[in-house]
């Protein structure tokens, strides 16, 4: 990747900020409404940004949002890139290299998932402990020595002390909160039934088309991360009934208010 490009955004956002970030957050389908709750807002439209690509997929509005979040001060991104849209893995883990750049240390990342785990419900969250990935790596290619190592650690991805605050916060407010491993595909299509059940025997919980590029990435440019799924309904094969992009973005739009109250009370403790 070229670091002068990274540097050119990253520039470009910080002289449109009167303060810096400390939490950078990327907001999966139909959970863009944490972005409603940041006060003393500035939206970016990715369009302006040099270098950064556009996001296109249906629930996912393509900026970044940057403001305070319950007194923390935080750069979101209300939309994501996927993959599916035929974005490189470049420019997918490009706007984590630009947190990074902007001296952002905490990553929150949530997603849309489907539930393999049989005792989940569609509705559900989970908090991710791990993921198994059959997305490309990001970080195939020339190392970019100035983010991180050639070969990342991955054993502690999901920042441990981050995933107890999590379940602490939840617990507090009374949040029914699952754990599990997130497995990464890259869609477009849905999985079919005979893949959720091979997904299920590898040790996954949820399935979903997003983040772990992200959350590769941030790992190995020394960023703690957190993340969550929505369980917007049960994977391919499990209820008979067939999936669909509306009963994605509906249970997203009716359930993510209990994701977006969530993450905004961790915000207030980190
Ligand atoms: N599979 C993959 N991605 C998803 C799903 C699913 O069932 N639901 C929401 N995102």
């Amino acid at each position: 990747m070229n670091y002068e490009h990274v540097q050119e955004a990253a520039a470009y956002v910080r002289n449109k900020l009167a303060r810096q970030p400390r939490v950078g957050m990327i907001l999966g389908s139909g959970l863009g409404g944490i972005a409603d709750e940041i006060e003393s807002k500035v939206e970016i439209p990715y369009r302006e940004i040099p270098h950064f690509a556009c996001s296109t997929a249906p629930g996912h509005k393509g900026q970044l949002v940057c403001g305070t979040l319950s007194g923390t001060d935080v750069l979101c991104m209300q939309g994501r890139l996927h993959y599916y849209e035929g974005h490189s893995m470049q420019d997918i883990i490009f706007p984590i290299r630009v947190m990074k750049l902007l001296g952002i240390e905490t990553l929150i990342v949530t997603n849309a998932a489907g539930g393999v785990n049989l005792e989940f419900h569609a509705g559900d969250l989970m908090l991710i402990e791990d993921h198994i990935n059959f997305l490309p790596n990001p970080l195939i290619g020339p190392n970019d020595a100035e983010f991180g190592p050639r070969f990342c650690d991955m054993t502690y991805t999901y920042t441990p002390a981050l995933r107890e605050l999590a379940q602490q916060t939840a617990q507090h407010m009374n949040i029914p909160l699952r754990r599990g491993v997130y497995m990464s595909v890259t869609g477009p299509s849905f999985e079919t039934p005979a893949e959720i059940r091979a997904f299920r025997t590898l040790g996954a919980d949820a399935v979903g088309m997003s983040t772990v590029p992200e959350a590769i990435a941030a790992s190995h440019c020394g960023m703690q991360v957190l993340a969550f799924s929505l369980i917007t309904n049960m994977a391919a094969g499990i209820t008979g009934e067939q999936l669909s992009e509306e009963e994605v973005i509906e249970i997203g739009s009716r359930q993510g208010h209990i994701l977006c109250a969530l993450v905004t009370a961790i915000a207030a403790r980190l």
